[in-house]
């Protein structure tokens, strides 16, 4: 990809579908997906989920595609430009403004979790899960990230990881790491989606996943002080579907508009889209397929949450063949695909930076890499009964509150204007003109970004700032 100068581009077509490809699939698809299918009550939320992959996030990849490709820079830049272009307010700059900086928060506590991937590859491969019972699988998961040297030596390796890479300009390295290790992770993926069928609860599994029970979706129940339970309207499942959508697919937070200004003019950005929004949808319901069935078997919570993943999937290990080596296999796959996500975080902030001054890439990305590391410390921290668990940032630790700020507000705002920035104020021929598709598949892409997009995001946003303020 980038290389060290300004306007890089990609070597190939391929190279260009496998960054993407490796930008959207991450500890989202592996690590979140499944947590919060979990918590969201299953089939229901998979439903929303995979209907606002396909219907606002696949227009909005080609919407990011096409404006970072015909901005040629970082997305603030990009942005400005297209806007100077189009005889717009420059203030539609602060869409490459958000992303740039919900980029970097994300990017902070994105490596905390790889460096969970990075630590639970070591202890796999020392044995640590040999034979493990349910209960001391979620000991060793919670003594884990309560410890404040460990957590912070593997979030450092993660970083470190990270910023070599980007500092490197990625040319060789990334675009070789995908083509071999994105592959394999899918192929271990399915290894491990076909043990779980054989030996956990597959039935009610599928039940689970790909049964929806719509009540899950728009009801919350709420146990009172006096023990009553009390069922209320809540479209936080939803909400929570859109977030994940977008968050899963690199949107709105600048990685694919950066992608795309390394793009060329010969790459067909619809077919690209549906490609990578397909792959990124099928490795987050393998996940789902692997993890659940154990969940199940053990008796697990599903609703239990970020830890899902780190305390069911070592039983599995524990127990199957060769589990020592599957595992340390399957975490050390994971924390690739996290990393090459974690370069496309890292990337806007470096690539704006770059632009604005004459450092070199490489200080850029050390700098802006060791910046946010220090802020992901606080994340780090705020886990488990850590140095900072017991600080409260709205009712939340410090790591769910970034989580909340980036996946809850930033990015559906910068969603909606990206919307309605390219239906509304970029002219059609120019759009028409930089998809270069055919006329049908363009009036559709056309609506969906001028209408759907906006007002789907647009209604659930208001609703849960409405939520938020009210409860
Ligand atoms: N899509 C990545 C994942 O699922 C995370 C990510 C979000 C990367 C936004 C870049 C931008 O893990």
């Amino acid at each position: 990809m980038a290389g060290a100068t300004q306007h890089a581009h990609w070597s190939s077509k391929w190279a260009f579908m496998l960054a993407a490809v490796g930008s959207a699939v991450g500890l989202g698809n592996i690590w979140k997906f499944p947590y919060e299918a979990g918590q969201g009550g299953g089939g229901a939320f998979v439903l929303v989920y995979l209907i606002f992959v396909f219907v606002i996030g696949v227009p909005m990849l080609v919407a990011e595609l096409s404006l970072g490709r015909r901005g040629q820079m970082s997305p603030i830049n990009s942005m400005a430009k297209i806007a100077k272009e189009e005889g717009r307010s420059p203030l539609w700059s602060l869409i490459g403004w958000s992303g740039v900086v919900g980029a970097f928060i994300v990017i902070s506590f994105y490596s905390v979790v790889g460096g969970w991937t990075l630590a639970y590859m070591a202890k796999s491969a020392m044995g640590a899960f040999s034979g493990i019972t349910a209960a001391a699988s979620q000991e060793t998961f919670l003594a884990y990230i309560s410890d404040p040297v460990m957590t912070i030596v593997s979030h450092v390796a993660f970083m470190g990881i990270t910023i070599f890479i980007v500092a490197k300009g990625v040319q060789g390295g990334l675009e070789k790491a995908v083509t071999l290790l994105m592959p394999a992770l899918f192929a271990l993926l399915l290894i491990l989606v076909i043990y779980s069928a054989f030996n956990g609860a597959f039935v009610a599994t599928l039940d689970f996943l790909f049964n929806p029970d719509f009540d899950q979706l728009f009801y919350k129940e709420t146990v009172l002080a006096s023990g009553e339970v009390t069922r209320h309207f809540s479209l936080d499942t939803v909400l929570q579907a859109l977030g994940q959508s977008f968050f899963s697919l690199s949107l709105a937070l600048g990685s694919i508009m950066t992608y795309g200004s390394y793009l060329r003019r010969d790459v067909n950005l619809g077919k690209s889209a549906v490609i990578i929004a397909s792959a990124d949808s099928a490795v987050a319901l393998m996940a789902g397929l692997a993890i659940f069935p154990i969940v199940f078997a053990y008796g697990l919570d599903v609703g239990q949450g970020g830890g899902l993943v780190f305390m069911t999937l070592p039983i599995a290990f524990g127990q199957m063949p060769l589990g020592g080596l599957v595992g340390t296999l399957f975490f050390a796959l994971l924390a690739v695909a996290a990393v090459t996500s974690a370069i496309s975080l890292l990337e806007p902030p470096v690539s704006y930076v770059a632009e604005k001054t004459s450092m070199s890439r490489r200080k850029v990305a050390i700098t802006m890499g060791v910046a946010a590391g220090l802020l992901g410390v606080l994340s780090a921290y705020s886990q488990g009964s850590n140095l900072l668990s017991d600080v409260r940032i709205f009712g939340v630790n410090i790591m769910d509150a970034k989580d909340f700020l980036t996946n809850n507000i930033m990015m559906p705002l910068a969603g909606m204007f990206t919307a309605l920035f390219v239906g509304w104020f970029v002219s059609r021929k120019a759009m028409m003109d930089e998809l270069a598709i055919e006329d049908r598949s363009f009036r559709i892409w056309y609506f969906l970004v001028r209408f759907v997009s906006p007002i789907a995001v647009g209604v659930i946003f208001v609703k849960i700032i409405f939520d938020t303020i009210a409860g």
